[in-house]
């Protein structure tokens, strides 16, 4: 074999791999797409109908108690807080970002949840925080029990809260202050959970 042809094969051999290589990048691409296809199809046959949060004080704190999120027939979630030790009067409600109570002061769970608008204020108002639920309202005897119906919130797709943590605060929302309602303290902190 003389020299000029020994490179030509070699330079052939080299193409060859090259586009060999190159297919097999496309298959595992495929090969990837059609994983996640597969897993996001599987992720939607999973209904969720309800959801329980046990909300654990703080420390200095002895707030303790639990939430239920219930899924209505019109896909509406119905909230049941029924929450104890606490001071009488207004106390902050939210959805926050992580269900992370890690954290002495409850601030591993990060801020108030939000999609599609960052700005703080009350339940009613859609352009707000997915997150923002309010106040709880405690009697003379520290007890807040609380039911409400709402369409902010969701068991799926991006408003999910399935996995986010919920806080009681130590103070009223005021559903004005920026960021965070000015509600102060964080008193509970719970993990939101599946519960059927
Ligand atoms: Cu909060
Ligand atoms: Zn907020």
């Amino acid at each position: 074999m003389n020299k000029l042809k020994f490179l030509i094969s070699l330079a052939t051999s080299a193409l060859l791999f090259i586009s060999c290589t190159e297919s097999e990048h496309k298959h595992n691409d495929l090969a990837h797409e059609n994983k996640k296809e597969t897993s996001h199809i599987h992720s939607d046959e999973v209904k969720v109908e309800s959801a329980l949060v046990v909300l654990y004080p703080t420390e200095g704190s002895e707030t303790n108690g639990q939430v239920i999120f219930t899924k209505m027939d019109d896909g509406r979630i119905k909230v049941n807080a029924e929450v104890y030790n606490l001071t009488p009067g207004k106390h902050g409600f939210h959805v926050h970002e992580f269900g992370d109570c890690s954290s002495p002061d409850g601030k591993s769970a990060g801020g108030h949840f939000f999609t599609d608008h960052d700005n703080h204020g009350s339940l009613e108002d859609h352009k707000t925080h997915v997150g923002d639920l309010g106040n709880l309202d405690a009697n003379s005897d520290g007890i807040a029990k609380t039911t409400f119906i709402t369409d902010k919130l969701s068991f799926s797709g991006k408003n999910s809260i399935i996995g986010r943590g919920v806080i009681v605060h130590e103070g009223e929302d005021d559903t004005k202050t920026q960021p965070t309602g000015g509600a102060g303290a964080r008193v509970a902190c719970g993990v939101i959970g599946i519960s059927k």
